[in-house]
This record gives structure tokens, C-alpha cells and sequence, in this order.
């Protein structure tokens, strides 16, 4: 394998509502982390996985992946940034394509890992899966107490965007030591570098999971997810 895959996992899931660190809440009976790992590696191009996990746990977390794929594990950062640079200053020498996956999208297939691999393997630089946007969408402001409609987005242009982003090693390595800004995602540091990002398709298994209502619907796909 090629590919270095990095998981942040360190966020609280204050939009799951009260518990623990989101990557550690159960879905049918396991930690999300556990599933995300678990698809990783079951990608042939995956050679190294480094977890960003929430900087109290970081040797429950050690534990709980020891026996489902040799992992390294890190303290994560205050933003989702922090926690990835973490992650990417563990890598070891060697993989030329480091993946970045959110542990919240803990059904990804393992197909989807090896796509967005495989788009960078192919020579671009930067790659992201997508879906169409399926609601219409539009643009708001706030006038006294009610949102009124300024305009209507054209839907057909816009993508919603997933994890795994895929990036040659360097690139994503520069985009990092570059930034100024938090950002929620990397492709969007990869973008204020000037790279070209490529759009390969997405999977609704791949959801990210931020919402009860996400857990109850991963729940119900995990018996029939690829
Ligand atoms: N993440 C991280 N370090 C942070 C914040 C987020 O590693 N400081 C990770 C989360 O663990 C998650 C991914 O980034 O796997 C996507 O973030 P999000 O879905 O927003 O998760 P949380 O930040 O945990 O959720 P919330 O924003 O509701 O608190
Ligand atoms: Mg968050």
C-alpha cells in the first residue's frame, strides 16, 4: 500500500447532544471509530492509519484499536485542522498519498477509499468524493424576527462534499504549513493554494454522522452498507 490514512477523531459531538466524544459513541455496540478503522484497512492501498483522538483518551483509544488493525494513535488539536496536522506530522516516511477521513463517517466502503485513492494515483493532486445536492437551496438574511429569501441558488452547480479527501503527500503537507484560517475541510486549504481539486463520486453510505437522527439512520444501513 501507498496510502496513509488520517482520522480525526477527537471532536466532542456536541450536535449528538450529551455523552462521550462522538468517535467513541456506539453504533450497535461499537464505538464509530472501530467501524471507520474497520473499512479503512479493508482498503488493499491502506498501509498506515493515524488516529486523532480526544487528548484524554488517548490510551483507551489505543486499546480499543489494538486488536482491529495496527494503528498509531495522537493526541488531537482544538479544531478539526489541528487534530489533521496532528495526525500528518505522525506519518512515517514512505506513503506518497495520505488520505484524510472524518471518524463520524463511519460507514465509508471501503470502495470509496480506494476510488479517492486511485483518482490521486492517477495524478491529481487533490481529490474529493461528492454528491449531488438534492434539496433546493437558497440564500437567506435575517429581517427583525423572521429569514426572508434573497435568492435562489442554482442547485445544479453546487456539490456536497465527503471524506475521504485524497491528496498527494506534499500537497497536502504545503496546504497545511500554508494555512491561516481554520477550515472544516482540506481541500479547501488545498483550494487557497491554487491545486486544482478533482470531484470523484461519493456514497450516500459514507454520511456524515453529526445529528441523532444520522445515528438512528446509520444504525438501520449498517446490516446492508457495502
Ligand atoms: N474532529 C477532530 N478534532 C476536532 C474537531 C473535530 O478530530 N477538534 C473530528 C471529529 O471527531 C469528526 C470530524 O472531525 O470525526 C468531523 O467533525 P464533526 O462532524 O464536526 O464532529 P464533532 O466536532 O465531534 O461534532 P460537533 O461539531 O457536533 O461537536
Ligand atoms: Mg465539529
Amino acid at each position: 500500500g501507498d496510502v496513509a490514512v488520517l482520522v480525526p477523531a477527537a471532536g466532542a459531538g456536541v450536535r449528538l447532544g450529551p455523552g462521550a466524544p462522538k468517535a467513541l459513541r456506539p453504533l450497535a455496540g461499537e464505538p464509530l471509530l472501530v467501524h471507520a478503522v474497520r473499512r479503512i484497512v479493508a482498503a488493499p492501498s491502506v498501509h498506515t492509519v493515524v488516529v486523532a483522538a480526544p487528548v484524554t483518551d488517548v490510551p483507551f483509544v489505543r486499546e480499543l484499536l489494538a486488536p482491529v488493525a495496527p494503528v498509531t494513535v495522537v493526541p488531537g488539536g482544538a479544531q478539526r485542522q489541528d487534530s489533521v496536522a496532528a495526525a500528518l506530522a505522525a506519518v512515517p516516511d514512505g506513503p506518497g498519498i495520505i488520505l484524510v477521513h472524518d471518524a463520524a463517517r463511519a460507514l465509508v466502503p471501503a470502495d470509496l477509499v480506494e476510488s479517492v485513492a486511485a483518482a490521486v494515483r492517477a495524478g491529481h493532486d487533490a481529490v474529493i468524493p461528492v454528491l449531488p445536492v438534492v434539496d433546493t437551496v437558497k440564500e437567506v438574511s435575517v429581517d427583525g424576527t423572521v429569514e426572508v429569501v434573497r435568492g435562489t441558488v442554482d442547485r445544479s452547480v453546487l456539490r456536497a462534499v465527503q471524506t475521504p479527501q485524497g491528496f498527494r503527500r506534499s500537497v497536502l503537507a504545503a496546504a497545511h504549513a500554508g494555512a491561516v484560517d481554520p477550515l472544516t475541510d482540506d481541500a479547501g486549504l488545498v483550494e487557497k493554494q491554487g491545486v486544482p481539486v478533482v470531484c470523484v463520486p461519493g456514497s450516500e453510505y459514507a454520511l456524515k454522522i453529526t445529528r441523532p437522527f444520522d445515528l438512528a439512520l446509520a444504525e438501520r444501513l449498517l446490516a446492508e452498507s457495502p
